[in-house]
């Protein structure tokens, strides 16, 4: 393990005196490096598959802010892409994955895991440039947030026709499930061997399942992929993301074996530290809304946020990605306020 990277040490349950910060969609469309990078590549897909702008992109913010951690520039959508969907993203429209599974067949898709490739090659070019301090954080979708895209075709505003496929179609959905973890299993199994300190599994729309959906198809799989990583590849953390899960977080930690958790920010933070397992880490949870605003909202919101979570391993986040507006500046008064 890098001992110098206050993440992993976080992430391994130890406290250290400066809280480590890095905000989810830290590479991306508020920094005028990153549009420039854009329009010279033509796309976003473009940027993804050339190893050389995106080891550029996943630099950009720690060049400008001295983040601790970096994160991979990817989506969670290249998993359907090799699994043979066809992936768009239109400006302002967001993805569009075809055919959409509602009405076709997993199987009459031809996989091509050659599409994941230039990803590990962006890892291996981030990790020969990043400082030994700092930590290169992997991703996927988890399984359930990735279903929902696949079956779709779209986003949605809240899964409706993703769960009701899940009811009605339960045989095939698992059998979807089922591939998908699989799938992300060896994806994030080779973005570890390529070089990333730590793995983050999104799971953006695990909050509008029922109780038993949840366990089923959040919990159970998510699980799945925490036995598998840690039997290959034990000493790598794995921090576990279910957006929107409120309550049932305290479920999700102790039944999938995440090593920490990622708090959005609708989670009380007073209320997580005392329904958490003891020592267990935390990521987040400040309201993008807040850093968005500045002044005063951001600085009350930045205290809160920390002095909620001084009792056990705490890793500054936002509660969600950064939104696409935020001032720079804001960004910077945040990283005064950490690093100060
Ligand atoms: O955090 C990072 O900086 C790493 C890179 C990253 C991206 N997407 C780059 C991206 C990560 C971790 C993601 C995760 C992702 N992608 C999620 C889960 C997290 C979340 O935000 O809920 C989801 C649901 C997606 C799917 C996705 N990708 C959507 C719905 C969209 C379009 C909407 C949007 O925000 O633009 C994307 C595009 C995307 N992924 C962009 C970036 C930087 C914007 C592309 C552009 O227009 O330049």
């Amino acid at each position: 393990m890098n001992r110098n990277s206050l993440i992993l040490r976080q992430l391994k349950g130890e406290r250290t005196e400066k809280r480590p910060v890095w905000l989810m969609r830290q590479a991306g469309r508020y920094l005028p490096e990153y549009r420039e990078l854009r329009a010279q590549k033509g796309g976003f897909l473009e940027l993804v598959y050339d190893s050389q702008a995106a080891a550029e992109i996943t630099m950009q913010p720690i060049w400008r802010f001295g983040f601790d951690a970096a994160i991979l520039f990817a989506d969670i959508l290249m998993i359907p892409h090799a699994m043979g969907q066809n992936l768009k993203f239109t400006a302002g429209e967001g993805p569009r994955l075809s055919p959409r599974l509602i009405e076709s067949d997993l199987k009459a898709l031809e996989a091509m895991p050659q599409r994941l490739e230039p990803i590990y090659e962006t890892v291996r070019l981030v990790r020969a440039q990043l400082d030994a301090d700092k930590a290169l954080l992997g991703f996927a979708g988890s399984p359930w947030t990735v279903a929902t895209y696949m079956v779709h075709g779209e986003g949605s505003r809240d899964q409706t026709e993703t769960r009701l496929h899940a009811y009605q179609n339960e045989a095939g959905f698992a059998e979807l499930i089922a591939a998908i973890t699989q799938q992300t299993i060896n994806y994030l199994s080779q973005q570890i061997t390529a070089g990333v300190d730590s793995v983050q599994l999104f799971d953006s729309w695990a909050g509008n399942l029922s109780p038993a959906q949840f366990e089923r198809w959040v919990i159970a799989p998510n699980a799945e992929i925490v036995a598998a990583l840690k039997t290959m590849h034990p000493d790598t953390p794995i921090i576990g993301f279910p957006k929107g899960a409120g309550g049932k977080l305290p479920a999700y930690a102790r039944e999938t074996g995440v090593d920490a958790l990622g708090l959005d920010e609708t989670v009380d933070p007073v209320w997580a530290h005392n329904v958490l397992p003891d020592g267990l880490p935390v990521q987040g949870n400040l309201d993008p809304l807040a850093l968005l605003t500045g002044g005063h909202a951001l600085d009350s919101a930045i205290t809160n946020c920390l002095e909620a979570l001084s009792g056990r391993p705490h890793i500054f986040n936002l509660g969600h990605g950064i939104i696409k507006e935020t001032p720079i500046s804001h960004v910077e008064t945040l990283m005064a306020r950490l690093q100060g």
